[in-house]
Parts: structure tokens; C-alpha cells; sequence
């Protein structure tokens, strides 16, 4: 048996399977059929003997792509080993005994394919290692520094590291990546995640979940764990938070809660006794229960799916394009006005099929019109919403409003959502009761086909005139046009902390309202409740009778910079930037003794309180989140507002947090409004010590980089949960800059983060990025646009320098 199975893998022809289990070449049948047979015979055996018999793999033990390729079950229905991938090799667990060689496990998925003078050992130490030609050595288990005495290949699929009394260090059945194994279980907190393709084995687009309340859930990749986002669920929630996902030797999917009650039936039990069954995710994100007759001329079936509907998963198609069903099989069609980044693929996505120059309108002709699209979904991440509103209104409000690009109206509750590029996750909505439109923004020549030819590009791209009220409209296009998409990304990090109205409802009343100052008074209950001291004033808490909400009441102490008229243009100005993670401006007064600003209430305080206090702190997760959505308000402030702002005190006291945690920007625009204090030369500077850039103390002009370099401290900050200041650390860690500076010019960044766990690409990625914002050079420092993308890791980071100055923080 052993020379017959190294035939088998030494011969490439041999066809190593992932998705279509259906393609038998017909030329092997016959060595097939016999194999069958025998193995038939071999599996209904080893089911009995499997407890006493396995195979014993002992430390010194190497595997080569080419000859000995790899280590079987004592039945050899499984193997462990290389198999074939791409233009070279991967490691992992297949079914070696069907013809299918289908792959059940891979190690290290998303590394590219090995070479073929690569050696998988069980060393002498007892690591389980692939070694490069060049003797660079990479982890297959991760054993956390627990030396294995001998491994083996289970006939359940399971490959084991045992220690030297027995016990079992580390099992593959651990780790699964798309498939479940019978007696396999899927942990309450572990994901599935499919393949990107049936011939590559990397983490693919989709992910099922089972979910700490009990629910096993199915969403795309890189979204919270969210309703909107779920397309599959068990339906278990509450029901304990240790639920796992398990299959049984009879294709029986089943839940079982904490204390191992069967909670839920996924599938019913089929029939044992040479059939063998197993579940994947496969890579159209669609979950389904396989099984495999080990008779002779046995094939894979479908048992079960979770979804009939091939569009289901949302983002099967790429971005600005939806899916609908042609003849049961999923078809990616673009947006009207958008053709297809690559015509051979499909799933890529689609790009404005002209050169948006502009956005539109004033001495020209209209340049833009809406073009409608019934009955699809797509991700909800609006940037504003307008509630009781027309579909009429709706396509005006968006042609009227730069930063518009689509709509999404539902006439079941009448709101209007307004969004950017691109538009995600598009479906087609089948049969759901809710009639739902996209209102797409086209060039007003694109014609009502898909495709515009390339005549008419031209005349678009050259005939477009700049204005309306967007003044950075051109360059706001052509951003999103590039970086849209992860800025995206970042939207959808937020859903989860916003529901869909909140506070977002306030501000419906476009412009800022304007109260006087009794009113003011009445609204505060005579300015009863501090809730907050800044630089620029006291703020109280006040209730708005009218929709019984909290707000937010600044009153200004100093004296302001202009007149009454510049001030009122001000809060124009403030009034119209509406972004998710900027703190809404709702009304003001001008009347009376004080000048006074109402915001929108955040009730969860702001980002120095939660940063600094131990107790209330954010895991990692949550803080990428958090310096991300600042990025992104601030990149509104500098490229995406009518007119530029610069916020000239990024500081955690002005980062504020919303109930639902949602991170906002406060205080923008308040640098033009106040009167620079002139008594002394210190707080002439406009921002906050410890965050203000050099060019402050050097008189050199202020441009949008100073809130970059705040917006550095403060990613700093936010990395290691301290002051950029404190004086509680020893002498080499009270300035945090010098200190991180430190850490990562000696490669020992895990200092900054204590014992906490995290991703240590992800850390050194958000560190560079820190060490950019902060050099003492402003015009070596990112734009926001270029942080964002850093931050997302789309983009190479060189090296940092160091930040030459110690002025900034002492
Ligand atoms: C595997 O082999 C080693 C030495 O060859 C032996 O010490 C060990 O007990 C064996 N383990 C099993 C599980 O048979
Ligand atoms: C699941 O099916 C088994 C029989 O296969 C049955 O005994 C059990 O009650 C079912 N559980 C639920 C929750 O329906
Ligand atoms: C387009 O897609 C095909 C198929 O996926 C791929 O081979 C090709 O490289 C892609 N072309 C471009 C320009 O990305």
C-alpha cells in the first residue's frame, strides 16, 4: 500500500481537487475502481480499529514535494503533505483515498505557493517546520513553544502533535479553514472562511461565523458582525455563549450549547457505512453539506446549502456592480454609467465608464443626471440622511449635493440616503415586500446602456466645468474615484456603532438654527449642568424639547474674531460639513452675552476619558476603528467640504464618542471663529500643547499637515493607551513619541502594547504611519488621504524618520 499511495503523489497528473468534486478523468477509472474498492474495505475497517491504530510519524521525519510527498492515515483516506498548488506547492490534509485528491485543510493558506525544493519536518526539537532551500525555517503548527515528540494522521482527517506523555500539543481540527470534518467541531468565537477560488486555497471573500451569542452567521469578510451585513443565520442567539458547530459521521450538522443539548438541526442524519461526509464553505460563500460514496465510481453530492440563491452573499460581485440570477447562476451587471474594470472577470467590479471632471452645474449645462435602479440592495453607509422625503426629492437633493454619488430610497419609510462611491454588496432583491431605489449620479451624456463608447468619453472628460458650492468638488471625484473604496471599508467599521437613526436625525435641519439667548437659558435649564471645560469655552448639557434630545451647549469665552457677519458665515461653513465622524452642529446664538454653540450630545464622553482610564479602555480592534474614523474626519475637513478646514486642535479631549460609540470630531472650525488670546506667546498657539506641530512655534504658515501631525500624537496615543506626556513612566518613556521612536528603531515594539494581543504587522503598520505624521517637516508628513490609505495597509510605508524635534512635546 505504501509504494501504491507514493505512485499516487509523485504522479502531478493526479487531480487535486477543491471545488467541483464532479470532474472524474475518465482515463484513470479503471485504477480508480480498484483503488475504490479496497478502500472501501480499508475505511469500513479502520472505523473499528481507529482507537488502536495510528500512524506514528517521529521527530526527524521530513517530507519533500517530489518524492515522499507525504503521511497517511493508517486507512489512507487522509494524508498530510504537500499537494500540488498554483505553480508550485502548499501543505495540507486531503482526501487521499478518492480520486478527487480533495483538500480539507491547508496550512499557511494565504503564503504564496512553495517550491519544489521546499522540506516540511518534524524536527529533532519537535517543531513542525517548512524549510526554504535557504534554510529559512516557517511555523506549520502554531505550538506555542511546546516541543512535540510525535505526530500523526488520524483516519478522521485530524493531524495531531502529541507531547511525550501523550497529551495532544496542537490538531489541525483546531484550526479548520473551509471545511468541517465529521467529528469536527466549529468553537463558539472561530470562523470559516472560504477559499478565493476553486484552484486557490486563500482566504476568500466571505466568512461564516459562530458567534459568541450562539448564532453561527454568515457574512462578508471585513464587516462587523451586524445584522445588515449577515446573509445566513441559525437563528440561535441567546442561547449561551459557547455554542459550537458540530457534524456527525452520519452528515449530521447540528448546534450544541455549553452543557451539549442539541440546540438546533441543521441537517438531518443520512446513512452511514461507506459514505463519507463533510461541509465547506465554498468559495461562492455559500455553505453545503458534501457526501462522498467510497464504492467504487463514488462522486461528491450535495446533501444540503444554506442558501439556494447564488446572489446571496453579498459582494460575490465587486464594487458599483449588483448581482442577479441568470438561470440560477450569479451574473455581475454595472451600475448604469459604469462599465467593467476587467472584461474577462467578472467579479472585479466596475468604474465610471467617463472622467468625472467635476461636479456639475452653475454657468455650464447641467452635467449629471440621475438614472434609477429598481429593486437591488446594497451596503447602507450613508454620509446623510433625509428622512419623509420623495423620490423626486431624493434624486434633487442628490444631483444638488457634490459629495452625492448615489441614493438609496426605501418608500416603505420614505428616507433618503445619500452616499459616496463605491457602492458595495449589490444584489438584486428578490420577492422582498420594500421597494427600494439607487438613484445613480451619471455624466448627463452617459447613455442608458452599460457601455459608452469611447467617443463620448472624450467629450465628457473635456467639456466639464467646475463649480456649485463644491469648491473642492473636482478633487473630492477624483479622490473617491481612487481611494473611494477604502475609505469604504472604513464606513463599514462604523455600522456596527450606528444605528439607523440616532443622532443623526437632529441634524435633518440642514442649516445650523438660530436660538436666542433665553432660549438658550430655557434649553440648559439656566445652565445647570457642566458637562465639559475647553479651551474655548464651558459646555452644558440642554435638552431640545421639541424632539425631547440631549444637546450639547457651548458657551464661547472668548472674544470672537470678527463681526457678527463672519461669525454667522462661520457657522455656515460649520453648519454644512456633514460627516459621520464629525460632531453635528445644530444650532448657535448670537444674542445676548455669550456667544453659544449647540452640538449634537455625545453622551459617551470623550476619546481622553475612555483612552486614559484603565478600566473603560479598547481592545485593538476597536482602537484601529477609532483612528480610523478620526482619519476620515478629518480627511472631510481638509479635501471634502465645501471649504477647507483646518481643525488646528486634533487632541483626544475633541474626539468625542456618541451611545452607540461611534467615533466624531468636535470643535472644527472654532480656529477661525475665536480671536487668537494675544497676552501670551505660548496659547497664541492655537492648538493644544504636546499636539501642536513645530511650524507653530515657528512662525512659519499653518496648513492643513499641522492637523496631521496632531492627528500622529494622537494615532500614538491611541496605540499605547497613554499621554503623549506622562511623567508616571521611567525617563526614557515620559515623551511617547521618543519612546515609540525607541521601540521601533530597536525592533521591540511589543513593549508598547504590554501583554496585549494583537497583530504585530498591524502595530509596526500603524506605528509608521504615527512616525510619518509627526516629522518635523511638513511637507514630508501624508496627506489625510494618504494616512487613510497607510492605515489600511494598501499602501507600502518606507522606513520613518526619526522626529528630530523635541519641542513638541514638553
Ligand atoms: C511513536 O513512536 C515513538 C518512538 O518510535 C514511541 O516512543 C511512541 O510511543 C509512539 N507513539 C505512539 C502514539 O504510538
Ligand atoms: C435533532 O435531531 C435529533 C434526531 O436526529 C432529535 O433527537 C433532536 O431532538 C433534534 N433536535 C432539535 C433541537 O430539533
Ligand atoms: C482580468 O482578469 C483575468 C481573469 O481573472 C486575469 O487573468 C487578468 O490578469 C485580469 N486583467 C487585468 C488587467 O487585471
Amino acid at each position: 500500500m505504501q509504494s501504491g499511495s507514493s505512485f499516487v503523489f509523485s504522479s502531478k497528473s493526479i487531480h487535486y481537487n477543491r471545488i467541483s468534486f464532479f470532474n472524474i478523468k475518465m482515463q484513470r477509472l479503471h485504477f480508480l475502481l480498484i483503488h475504490s474498492i479496497f478502500l472501501f474495505f480499508l475505511f469500513a475497517s479502520s472505523v473499528v480499529t481507529a482507537q488502536q491504530r495510528q500512524s506514528n510519524i517521529s521527530l526527524g521525519t521530513s517530507l519533500r514535494p517530489t518524492t515522499n510527498s507525504s503521511w497517511p492515515s493508517i486507512s489512507k483516506l487522509y494524508a498530510f503533505g504537500f499537494y500540488p498548488r498554483g505553480n508550485g506547492y502548499a501543505v495540507g490534509i486531503f482526501l487521499a483515498g478518492i480520486p478527487e485528491k480533495t483538500v480539507v485543510w491547508t496550512a499557511n493558506r494565504d503564503d504564496p505557493p512553495l517550491p519544489s525544493n521546499t522540506t516540511l519536518l518534524l524536527s529533532t526539537e519537535g517543531k513542525l517546520v517548512l524549510q526554504s532551500a535557504q534554510g529559512q525555517g516557517t511555523d506549520i503548527a502554531n505550538q506555542n513553544f511546546v516541543s512535540a515528540s510525535s505526530a500523526s494522521m488520524l483516519d478522521s482527517g485530524n493531524f495531531v502533535l502529541y507531547n511525550s506523555s501523550g497529551g495532544i500539543i496542537w490538531q489541525s481540527f483546531d484550526y479548520p479553514t473551509d471545511t468541517i470534518l465529521p467529528t469536527q467541531r466549529l468553537q463558539a468565537g472561530n470562523e470559516l472562511f472560504p477559499s478565493v477560488s476553486e484552484t486557490d486555497p486563500s482566504t476568500g471573500k466571505f466568512r461564516l461565523k459562530m458567534q459568541r451569542d450562539g448564532n453561527l452567521v454568515q457574512y462578508p469578510k471585513n464587516t462587523d458582525d451586524t445584522a445588515p451585513y449577515a446573509y445566513y443565520a441559525s437563528g440561535t442567539d441567546g442561547q449561551g455563549d459557547n455554542v459550537t458547530l458540530n457534524l456527525g459521521v452520519d452528515g449530521h450538522l447540528y448546534l450544541l450549547n455549553t452543557s451539549g443539548v442539541n440546540i438546533k438541526n441543521i441537517t438531518k442524519g443520512y446513512p452511514t457505512g461507506g459514505v463519507l461526509y463533510l461541509m465547506r464553505v465554498d468559495w461562492d460563500g455559500i455553505f453545503r453539506l458534501y457526501s462522498h460514496n467510497l464504492r467504487p465510481n463514488g462522486k461528491w453530492s450535495v446533501l444540503w446549502e444554506s442558501s439556494k440563491n447564488k446572489c446571496a452573499p453579498p459582494g460575490l460581485c465587486g464594487v458599483n456592480s449588483y448581482c442577479v440570477l441568470n438561470d440560477q447562476k450569479p451574473d455581475c451587471k454595472c451600475l448604469p454609467g459604469f462599465a467593467s474594470v476587467n472584461q474577462s472577470n467578472q467579479t472585479s467590479g466596475c468604474e465610471r465608464d467617463f472622467i468625472a471632471e467635476s461636479c456639475s452645474n452653475g454657468h455650464g449645462p447641467v452635467k449629471f443626471k440621475i438614472q434609477p435602479l429598481e429593486n437591488t440592495l446594497w451596503e447602507d453607509v450613508s454620509y446623510f440622511d433625509l428622512s419623509e422625503t420623495t423620490k423626486e426629492d431624493c434624486q434633487q437633493a442628490c444631483l444638488a449635493d457634490c459629495n452625492c454619488e448615489a441614493a438609496l430610497f426605501k418608500s416603505d419609510d420614505s428616507t433618503c440616503r445619500m452616499q459616496r462611491l463605491p457602492l458595495r454588496f449589490g444584489r438584486r432583491d428578490l420577492g422582498s415586500g420594500s421597494k427600494t431605489f439607487a438613484f445613480i449620479k451619471v455624466g448627463n451624456a452617459s447613455s442608458d446602456s452599460n457601455n459608452v463608447p469611447g467617443e463620448e468619453k472624450k467629450y465628457l472628460g473635456t467639456s466639464l466645468i467646475i463649480t456649485l458650492s463644491c469648491v473642492f468638488g473636482a478633487s473630492t471625484f477624483v479622490v473617491l474615484a481612487t481611494c473611494g473604496i477604502f475609505i469604504h471599508r472604513y464606513q463599514a467599521w462604523s455600522y456596527k456603532r450606528i444605528p439607523g437613526n440616532g443622532n443623526f436625525r437632529l441634524c435633518e435641519d440642514v442649516a445650523p438654527i438660530s436660538f436666542t439667548f433665553a432660549e438658550i437659558e430655557k434649553l440648559t435649564d439656566g445652565f445647570k449642568e457642566e458637562i465639559g471645560r475647553g479651551s474655548s469655552g464651558i459646555v452644558y448639557k440642554g435638552t431640545m424639547m421639541r424632539c425631547n434630545k440631549f444637546v450639547a451647549v457651548k458657551k464661547l469665552d472668548k472674544a470672537l474674531a470678527e463681526g457678527e457677519r463672519e461669525f454667522l458665515t462661520e457657522i455656515k461653513v460649520i453648519g454644512r460639513t456633514h460627516h459621520k465622524n464629525l460632531v453635528c452642529l445644530l444650532g448657535y446664538s448670537f444674542d445676548g452675552p455669550n456667544k453659544v454653540l449647540v452640538y449634537e450630545y455625545m453622551s459617551n464622553g470623550s476619546l481622553a476619558n475612555l483612552l486614559f482610564t484603565p478600566e473603560k479602555q479598547f481592545n485593538w480592534i476597536e482602537r484601529i476603528g477609532i483612528a480610523r474614523d478620526i482619519a476620515r474626519g478629518i480627511l472631510y475637513l481638509h479635501d471634502e467640504c465645501q471649504t477647507q478646514i483646518i481643525h488646528c486642535d486634533i487632541k483626544p479631549h475633541n474626539v468625542l464618542m456618541d451611545e452607540s460609540g461611534c467615533t466624531k470630531i468636535a470643535d472644527f472650525g472654532l480656529a477661525k471663529l475665536l480671536k487668537p488670546d494675544q497676552t501670551n506667546t505660548f496659547t497664541s498657539i492655537r492648538g493644544t500643547r504636546g499636539y501642536v506641530a513645530p511650524e507653530w512655534h515657528q512662525n512659519l504658515p499653518i496648513t492643513v499637515k499641522a492637523d496631521v501631525y496632531s492627528f500622529g500624537v494622537v494615532l500614538l496615543e491611541i496605540i499605547c493607551c497613554r499621554r503623549c506626556m506622562d511623567q508616571n513612566f521611567p525617563d526614557d518613556q515620559v515623551v511617547l513619541e521618543d519612546w515609540v521612536y525607541q521601540c521601533f528603531d530597536g525592533g521591540e515594539l511589543r513593549q508598547l502594547v504590554g501583554n496585549e494581543e494583537i497583530d504585530l504587522k498591524q502595530l509596526e503598520r500603524m506605528v509608521k504611519v504615527a512616525l510619518w505624521c509627526i516629522v518635523d517637516e511638513p511637507s514630508l508628513r501624508p496627506s489625510m488621504k494618504k494616512v487613510l490609505l497607510m492605515l489600511e495597509g494598501t499602501v507600502d510605508i518606507p522606513i520613518p524618520p526619526s522626529p528630530t524635534s523635541f519641542l513638541t512635546c514638553i
